[in-house]
């Protein structure tokens, strides 16, 4: 027999995570490599110095600490743990998956586990997969996880693309609320794949041995940084009105915007299109770059550990790039760190 009577379980973060290695690049270092200066750079993006891995450090070792520390935030045991999410355009295989090995890795043998693509959209994208499936009580527990490890695809001889991205992982734990609110109060996502050549890492040349190499098109980051701009300032902020409006709120409503960490002066463009005040409006990109998936858990923690971000806190995470993707989601904050006495 049909069952009509269908109903939503509430969805909460309980926890957050993060990882950033620990080899600083700095703007002075990069203008040893190519014909640039800390003064454009930092006029241009905001950003002063990126983080990059180095020795063994690779995309799965990077999300499980960040998924560590999520966990622990929590107050969840791994094996806990029904589903994990891991969101990245840059893996360390195209397969086994980094859910998979970060799976194996922090020992959450009751885990169903696998990626997701939408670049620096993805952890907005995975919060909208994640909640859907504790909504409808297939899962209770999920880990999400942004990492991505652009600096192994960067040219750093191409200036105007070695100087944005910088190397991390974010995570969330997202549960089952237990007190019946739900705080994922609405997810907004969009997709445009006829502009997917303005920002683009190919496969191509040696690794396709059936196809003639092409020299010029190496598997590296190839961007129109003008039109990747232009696309961000116009389509972001319609995104997070329409998230706000799926929530029932408008801009007054709304406490915290954390966007993903690409531009400064993408950012500042954003938040007066909006009419937000400055100190309503989250950036750590000037210490960490554009960390793709992982930027919006790096600049979201930064604010919590600090205390800026309090419990009951209304955001509106905001991601946008290769694909073209971009979206928003809305969410109360009131994860309390199990850590602390
Ligand atoms: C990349 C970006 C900073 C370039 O800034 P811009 O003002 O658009 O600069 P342009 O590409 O028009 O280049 C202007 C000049 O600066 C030069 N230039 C580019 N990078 C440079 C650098 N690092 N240092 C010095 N000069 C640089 C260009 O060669 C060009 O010189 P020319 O006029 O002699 O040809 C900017 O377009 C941007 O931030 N775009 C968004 C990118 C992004 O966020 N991508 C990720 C999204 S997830």
């Amino acid at each position: 027999m049909m069952n009509d009577n269908f109903s939503f379980n509430p969805v909460t973060i309980t926890g957050i995570g993060r990882y950033i290695p620990e080899t600083v690049i700095t703007n002075e270092d990069i203008a040893k490599l190519v014909d640039t200066n800390d003064e454009w750079i930092t006029s241009r993006t905001g950003i002063k110095q990126r983080r990059v891995v180095s020795g063994n450090q690779t995309a799965t070792s990077m999300a499980s600490k960040a998924a560590i520390d999520a966990l622990e935030f929590a107050g969840v045991k791994a094996d806990e743990i029904d589903l994990i999410i891991v969101a990245t355009s840059l893996p360390d295989s195209l397969y086994p998956s980094t859910a998979c090995e970060v799976q194996a890795e922090i020992g959450a043998v009751n885990a169903a586990a696998f990626n997701i693509v939408a670049a620096c959209t993805g952890l907005v994208y995975g919060l909208n997969i994640a909640r859907n499936f504790i909504m409808t009580g297939t899962y209770k527990k999920v880990l999400l996880l942004g990492v991505d490890v652009h600096s192994r695809f960067l040219d750093w001889n191409e200036r105007s693309t070695c100087i944005l991205f910088g190397d991390g992982a974010g995570a969330l734990i997202l549960e089952q609320s237990s007190d019946g609110r739900n705080d994922i109060l609405s997810v907004d996502m969009h997709a445009n794949g006829e502009k997917a050549g303005e920002l683009s890492i190919p496969l191509n040349g040696k690794n396709c041995p059936l196809v003639e190499p092409n020299e010029t098109k190496q598997q590296y980051v190839n961007m129109n940084g003008k039109e990747i701009y232009k696309f961000a300032v116009s389509v972001v902020p319609r995104s997070i009105k329409d998230a706000l409006i799926g929530a029932g709120l408008s801009i007054e409503g709304l406490d915290y915007l954390i966007p993903h960490q690409a531009n400064m002066r993408i950012i500042s463009s954003i938040m007066d299109r909006l009419g937000l005040k400055e100190d309503q409006v989250i950036a750590n990109l000037d210490k960490y770059g554009n960390t793709s998936t992982a930027s919006i858990c790096v600049a979201l923690m930064e604010e919590i550990l600090n205390g800026k971000i309090k419990q009951d806190s209304i955001m509106a995470m905001c991601g946008f790039g290769a694909g073209l993707t971009w979206g928003t989601a809305i969410v109360r904050w009131r994860a309390k760190d199990k850590r602390k006495k």
